[in-house]
């Protein structure tokens, strides 16, 4: 337990190394990027930077006051530097999921506006394909039943709503939570996840796909940045 915690620490914080004084940032959600905007909080506190801050979710947004990291909406931001961000699962093309913590539709709005991204993770979050992470997708609460039976329909695939029928988990923006099972097979991210924007009652999916330009990923031997080729980083 301490290991994966050290190595959630040391990703956190070493993407750090990114962040200059000026930037407005996006801040992800997490038990990773808690680390790095632990660091942030300490970079302004200590080495006199200066950043605002666009959180993603409320859990966030409690952290970054707590520590005295400025912020602001994504409407007042308008655009970002940078946002950091953890994942569930990145593949070697770059594409995610995300939405593990259930913020997965605020943290997509912050990456778009964002001029590059970087995840956090430790090496556990490293696949060749997408999928054994069940994929969340944030749904309208009057239409996740529909939802789920459409994604069945169309990919043979079961969802089960997050929190169960008795007490089901509400996000932030009051959306409920389908996990859909799709197991390692999801080779086509992009195409998936327009067809799953485009059933009704789907509010976002959380595939993550041509937003991330770095990982910044710890193992047992230390922490590794490893930059996408195709991505926006010089
Ligand atoms: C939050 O909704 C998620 O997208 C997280 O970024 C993701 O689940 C990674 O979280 P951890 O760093 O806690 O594994």
């Amino acid at each position: 337990m301490a290991d994966v915690e050290g190595l959630k620490r040391e990703a956190g914080v070493t993407a750090c190394s990114f962040v200059r004084s000026g930037m407005k940032l996006g801040l992800g959600t997490g038990s990773t990027v808690k680390y790095t905007i632990i660091e942030i909080g300490r970079m302004i506190s200590e080495d006199g930077i200066e950043v605002v801050g666009v959180p993603t979710s409320e859990s966030t947004r409690e952290l970054a006051e707590s520590l005295g990291i400025p912020l602001m909406s994504i409407s007042e931001a308008g655009s970002l530097d940078l946002t950091i961000d953890g994942a569930d699962e990145f593949d070697p093309k770059f594409s995610l999921i995300k939405g593990g913590g259930g913020a997965l539709t605020r943290e997509k709005e912050v990456a778009l506006i964002s001029d590059s991204m970087i995840v956090v993770a430790d090496d556990r979050k490293k696949v060749p394909v997408l999928g054994e992470f069940d994929l969340p997708i944030e749904v309208d609460p009057e239409l996740w039943s529909a939802v789920s039976d459409a994604i069945r329909s169309s990919s043979g695939v079961g969802s089960s709503l997050r929190g169960g029928t008795e007490s089901p988990y509400v996000t932030d923006n009051g959306g409920f939570i389908l996990d859909c099972k799709f197991g390692p097979t999801i080779v086509d991210p992009a195409n998936l996840e327009a067809h799953i924007l485009s059933i009704d009652g789907v509010v976002q999916v959380g595939l993550f796909v041509g937003l991330c330009d770095a990982v910044v990923m710890s193992t047992g031997s230390g922490v590794q940045t490893i930059i996408n080729p195709a991505g926006r980083l010089p």
